[in-house]
Formats: structure tokens, sequence, C-alpha cells
């Protein structure tokens, strides 16, 4: 959940790290650096915070050279500072090394090279990799970084720069991202693709301990023996604009206005318009075979989690299949039961969520066949997975998912639909009938976008309750999860979910005059249901917003405020009901002054446990 940039070229290295640096910022901002290598000398600069301390320390202490990494920390060993800021040097300041992940085995590591005179500096375990190096270099930096990685145990991305091989850099990556951009006379490195978008778009991902010797004009792929290894750039389709906010305030915003386009795009090439129209999953080699499962398996973590309890709802009325759903981090140490004939569907946006990649390795060697869902094309997940259904949502750069949660449900429906095809649970003009149906959500949650500024206003009337509690039945049960969770995340309010009929089973303990319920009410057959708990929390003094849809007048007499979004069927509703809430947490965040790209003590990625 750091950040790693790499740069080899004719250009001042110093200015191209600090701007793809602040590309990756969203994957941590506890405090960045650089080490860049002119006119023979190794150079570090490093400052705790947001890369513009960093900036202003070069302001001051310019350092000149055409070779240099680059770092931005979300700290996980030792607190945020400058000292354990990355890059970190062997004693003598002469190799430095950026990390993403975890070196599992650092304590015994330092054990070792303390015994061996090392002075340590800082806190991390990082530190480590940069005297391991050192003790293993002889002139040679590609077999003491061979060397060192026969000794660290844990997840990384690497990149490596020595004063005495000023004419490469050396990246390796173990369980972490990393990609290497190909340009004219240069060449980059950095854990996502944005950074490079402005300089190539042709880029190579490394696997699992292929080791990249990059130079200015060339980039050499060795296995962790030593030998020598062919691969081929991928091109990348992203446009870099993509990556900016646009206009908008925060990338946050822009995301969720994203979101009709993102609908669009990820269900748009999966649909055949000839005839009576159907799902066309071929694309992914998804065939019959796949909906022969007995039970389909849901594991995810955070918001992507949410959209795989949407989907065991999806997949019970639509495919009438048991589905189990769970988080990562429970399933991967539960000893869970395998069936062979168990499908597994894996959701992550970033495709490098540790526990969720924990998860699919331990069902992949049970035997199950798995679906992955990302957003991230050349992802770990997407790279391990049987099949692969991508979300068209483009890059998520706001640490809080809004359209790659909306399109994961889109993806979520498109296999539910397509297993009801196959078994036979769901006719082919109730196929052709859902689709159009999904096809008008785009244009609904463009609707939706319409009327934010009624949403707004409700904010600034109850942004600063204490507690705010999301409620439903069924798929908005589900919806309540992510609302609570979006809420939570970027405007620190207490804000939880529950089922409605749980409300009498403890939640109601908790509700009077400073509490905001918000109700989710999009279940026809439940409304009566949600009426009665509506009426119960108002009658403890809260207050109380119902989203439910347009020319509805049930709840009229008993919600506080209504927000109403245009009918859609029961089933369809999370991919419109979610936007309000994420609305709603987003102009809260605001108007309590804080950054909600950038919410406290959270990542975008979490690629460590
Ligand atoms: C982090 C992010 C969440 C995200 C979760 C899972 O906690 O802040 O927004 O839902 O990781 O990430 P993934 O990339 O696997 O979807």
């Amino acid at each position: 959940m750091c950040g790693i940039v790499g740069y080899i070229g004719d250009e001042e290295a110093t200015p191209v790290l600090i701007n793809a640096l602040k590309k990756l910022e969203y994957r941590g901002y506890d405090s960045a650096g650089i080490a860049v290598i002119g006119d023979g000398k190794l150079s570090v600069r490093k400052a705790k915070g947001a890369i513009k301390f960093l900036e202003q320390r070069i302001a001051t202490e310019i350092i000149r050279g055409s070779v240099g990494i680059g770092h931005t920390r979300w700290a996980t060993h030792g607190e945020p500072s400058d000292v354990n800021s990355h890059p970190h040097t062997d004693v003598a300041g002469k190799i430095a090394v950026v990390h993403n992940g975890i070196i599992e085995n650092h304590a015994k590591l330092r054990a070792f090279l303390e015994s061996h005179g090392v002075a340590f500096r800082s806190q991390t375990d990082t530190e480590v990799v940069a005297h391991l190096i050192d003790f293993h270099y002889n002139g040679d930096l590609l077999q003491a970084v061979l060397e060192t990685l026969k000794r660290i145990e844990g997840s990384y991305a690497l990149s490596v720069v020595c004063e005495s091989s000023p004419d490469r850099i050396v990246a390796v990556r173990k369980d972490a991202p990393l990609v290497i951009g190909v340009g004219k006379g240069e060449n980059l490195i950095a854990s996502d693709v944005p950074p490079l978008l402005e300089y190539t778009r042709d880029v190579y991902y490394p696997n699992d301990l292929e080791v990249a010797v990059v130079y200015r004009d060339r980039v050499e792929f060795y296995d962790a023996d030593g030998d020598p290894i062919e691969k081929t750039t991928t091109h990348v389709e992203w446009d870099i604009s993509a990556a900016e906010k646009g206009g908008y305030e925060h990338f946050m915003l822009k995301e969720i206005h994203e979101q009709p386009k993102a609908l669009a795009d990820t269900l748009r090439a999966r649909i055949k318009t000839y005839a009576t129209k159907s799902i066309n999953l071929e694309e992914i080699g998804f065939d019959a075979s796949w909906a022969e499962a007995n039970r389909v398996v849901i594991t995810a973590c955070g918001t992507a989690w949410h959209a795989g309890v949407v989907g065991k709802y999806a997949f019970e009325r639509f495919a009438r299949i048991p589905v189990d759903v769970d988080i990562a981090s429970e399933y991967r140490y539960r000893n869970p039961i395998f069936d062979p004939k168990d499908i597994f569907i894996i959701i992550s946006q970033s495709g490098e969520t540790a526990d969720t990649l924990a998860a699919m390795r331990m069902a992949r060697s049970g035997g199950a066949r798995i679906i992955a869902i990302t957003n991230a094309v050349g992802s770990t997940l997407a790279r391990e997975a049987d099949l692969v259904m991508y979300t068209w949502a483009g890059p998520e750069i706001a640490v809080a998912s809004t359209k790659a949660f909306t399109t994961q449900l889109m993806c979520v429906y498109l296999i539910a639909l397509q297993f009801g095809a196959l078994r036979g649970t769901i006719s082919s003009e109730d196929l052709a009938r859902h689709i159009d149906e999904l096809e008008a959500l785009p244009a609904q949650a463009e609707k939706i976008l319409a009327e934010k500024e009624t949403i707004q206003r409700f904010a600034a009337r109850n942004f600063n309750k204490s507690k705010a509690f999301f409620m439903g039945r069924l798929f908005d049960y589900a919806i309540s999860l992510e609302s609570a969770l979006k809420l939570k995340e970027i405007s620190y309010t207490h804000s939880e979910a529950f089922a409605a009929g749980e409300l009498k089973h403890g939640p109601i303990a908790l509700v009077d005059e400073t509490t905001l319920i918000v109700a989710i009410c999009t279940q026809r057959e439940l409304f009566d249901k949600m009426d009665s708990n509506i009426k119960e929390v108002k009658a403890r003094g809260a207050t109380v917003l119902v989203i439910t849809y347009e020319g509805e007048t049930h709840f009229d007499k008993t919600a506080d405020e209504i927000f109403r979004i245009p009918a859609a069927p029961d089933a369809l509703t999370p991919m419109l009901s979610v936007i309000p809430s994420q609305l709603y947490a987003y102009y809260c965040s605001v108007l309590r002054g804080l950054d909600p790209d950038k919410p406290r003590n959270l990542a975008k990625s979490v690629t460590v446990e």
C-alpha cells in the first residue's frame, strides 16, 4: 500500500519522480522520498507527510541526475517520520531501495546484519533490504539483488539504485504490484499505470520474482536464478485524462459522476443485441460448464465484499443456486469446506488485496474454479484466476470506492443472470427483459446525479449528527452496509448498518434524538415492514431519511425526508440506491472540512495483512 516509482533517461529525474509520486499518493501519504544519482553521487531527500513537503525540501536542497527512484508511504513498520521514510540506504549511502510490502523475517535479518556491525537508522522492515544488498554486493547489482531475494520473506515490490552502477535500476516484485513503462530513450517504474501514461503506453507487467534490470534504452528480465527471460509489452488503452480530476473538486465526486458511463461501458460489451437479447460472456471463457456448479462462493474485502453480499441475493433470485459470501480475511483462516464443484467469485477493485489473494489461492488449492471481478488489468488477481471479468470503471483514485462498486455489481448481475439462463431458472424472454432493465440503469443513475443538490442540502442539515444508521431489507440491507461504510470512511461519523428486521434485537437501544436513520426502501413487498421500523425509530426521536422510488407514497406520512430514485425492478435497484448514500457521505465529508479523497488511516489498496 505504498507507491514506488523509478526513472532512467535523459531528463532530470527529480521532477519526473515527483510527478509520478503525486499520481500514486492514493497508495499512501504518510511520507515521501526520492534517491537520485547525478555526477557519480547518490543523494536522498525525504520528508514526513504529503508529497508537497518533499517538494519544499527539494526546492532548497536541489538534487540533479537522470536516474532515480521514489516512494510514497503508508506506514506499516515504524511511525510516519523523516527517518522511516523511503528510500533507505546501506551504511555508506551508496545503495538506495524503495519498497512496497512487508519483509516478514526482517527482525531475524536485522539481528544478523547487526551482528555484522550494521547500524540501523530506522524502525522499518525495508532497511534490511538495503543492507543485505550491500552485504552481497561485489560490483554486480543484479547478483546482489538475487542473493538478497533468497533471504527475504514476505511481499514486496522493490526498486534499487546503486552509485557505482548509475546506468540501471533493478526492480522486482513478489505479491505486490509493479509495472515498467517503456519510453523512447527513457524507462519508468511504478506501482500502477497512471504515473506512466504521460510518458508511455507500452508497459511490462513482471510476474513474481522476475527481476527487471532497467536501462535508459532497454529492459532486461531475469528469473530468480539469474537466467535471462523474454517478456513482451502490453499496450495500455487508458486515457490519461481519466486519471485526472476533470474539473471536479475531488476525485470522489468525479468518480461518482462517472458511474453512468462506467455502468454502460461494463454492460455494453457483454450484451448480444441480435434477435432476442442475451448475455455474451464467451469473451471471458464462461461456458455452460461453469453453471453446473453446486454452489457459488464469493469472497472479497471492504466495498468489494458488499458487492458480494448483493451478489448472494442476485444469484439466489435469478439462478436458484446456494451462495456463500465471505469476508476474505475470515475465509482464509476458518478452514472452509470445499466441494470441487464450487465456483468462486473473487471481487477486488485493485486485484492486489492481500487477504483476497490469499482466499483465492486457498480456493485454487482446494480445486475450485475461479472467476475474478477486478478493475485492474494485469493485476495479480487477474493473472491468477481462471476467468476474469473486468469492470470497465477506469482508474479509481479516491480511496473510498464508488464507481468500482457499482460496476462490480453490474458484473455480478451479468454472471448471475447468465447462470440463471444456463440453468434454466430464467426464460430467454425474462433474460431479455432484465437486459433492457440493466440498459436503462445508466440513464437512471444520471437522473439521480442531477438531483445531487437535494442530498447536499440534506447533508447540510444533518452532517453534525453524531450517529447515522442505515437500515433495509434484502438488497437494501446489502446497500445499507455499503452506505454506512462510505459515511464512516470519509466523514468519520459513527455509522452502522443493520437488517431492518434486527432493529428490535439491539440497535434500537442506541436510537435517540441525536440519531440519523437512513431507511433504504426499494423492496416493494416489504414496504409495510419498513414503515413499521421507521415508526419505531421515529418514536425514539430519530430523524429519518427514506430512499425510495419516484411516485411512491408509502412513506409520505412517516419519513422526515424522502429522496426518490427512478423506479426500477427491486432486484436491480442496488446500482441506483447506493448513489444517494455515496453523495451523502461525500457532502458530509466536505462539510466537516475533510478531504474525502484521502481519509485518515485508510489506503486505497491494502496489499499487506
Ligand atoms: C481498502 C479500500 C476499500 C476497498 C478494500 C478492498 O480497504 O480502502 O475501498 O473496498 O480495500 O479493496 P479491493 O481493491 O480488493 O477491492
